[in-house]
């Protein structure tokens, strides 16, 4: 039971009427990766913010490496190894890259939080980069970036709201071969909220499907793929 690093059970966020998020359920095992895809307004984002508890649930519970974490903040959860990317970068144009990785990792943990920073910039590849301020860099650079700051203090758990959105093709590819070395290398478990199929089918473990803030699909790749509920929900989107 407790092999997974997190759980989400039955969670449900109603904002009045609307349902963002009706009795969903998420698992990630150690080093998975797990794609999440659904149409615009699925609650895809919704359930990141749930689970690390930036919005209150109005039903269900969140599992931590089996501690129940639902009346946890979201401080106390990043602390407790659970980290995570915005759909919008959280990169500061002005500051020099070390510095803002450094700065994240001190909030973290004061002692260590150079090596820290360090390790997680040649993680992502950014050490060449690292006394350039942010705003030089280029888009593929600050994507890195952002995941750069996501991994201080060595989480175990990371949310990934579109990290890859407006990268190029080659971009995105650099940047899934960055997720999956770490997996294998820092046994990081990662939620993978992505529009790329080829993306999301290319490098997950498992695949889950949301449509109108329910899970319609879960499981293999191969086996979403093919199901016809989940063809049924993309062509009616026509993404
Ligand atoms: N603060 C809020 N108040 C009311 N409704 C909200 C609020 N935040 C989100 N919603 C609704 O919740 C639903 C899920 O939104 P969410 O942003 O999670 O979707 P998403 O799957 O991330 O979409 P996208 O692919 O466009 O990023 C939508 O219907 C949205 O309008
Ligand atoms: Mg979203």
């Amino acid at each position: 039971m407790s092999d997974y690093v997190l759980q989400a059970e039955d969670v449900a966020i109603h904002y009045g009427g609307v349902k963002a998020l009706d009795g969903v359920a998420l698992t990630l095992e150690r080093g998975q990766i797990r794609g999440l895809i659904g149409p615009n307004g699925a609650g895809k984002s919704t359930v990141i913010d749930a689970i690390t508890g930036r919005r209150r649930l109005t039903r269900g519970r969140v599992r931590l490496g089996g501690e129940d974490v639902t009346t946890l903040g979201p401080v106390e959860r990043r602390r407790r190894g659970l980290s995570r990317s915005f759909q919008r970068t959280s990169v500061f144009g002005q500051m020099r890259v070390r510095r803002q990785v450094e700065l994240a990792a001190h909030s973290m943990n004061p002692e260590g939080s150079e090596a820290d920073a360090e390790a997680s910039l040649r993680e992502l590849d950014l050490l060449a980069r690292a006394d350039d301020v942010a705003e030089d860099l280029g888009y593929g650079e600050q994507r890195r970036l952002d995941l750069a700051l996501a991994l201080v203090g060595r989480p175990t758990v990371l949310l990934l709201d579109e990290p890859m959105a407006g990268l190029s093709v080659k971009e995105s590819l650099d940047l899934a071969q960055h997720l999956k070395a770490l997996t294998s290398r820092w046994n990081v478990s990662v939620l993978l909220v992505e529009h790329d199929m080829d993306v999301v089918f290319g490098i997950s473990d498992v695949v889950t499907v949301f449509e109108l803030g329910r899970v319609i699909a879960s499981g293999e790749p191969a086996a979403v793929r093919a199901d016809p509920r989940v063809r049924e929900a993309y062509l009616g989107s026509a993404a």
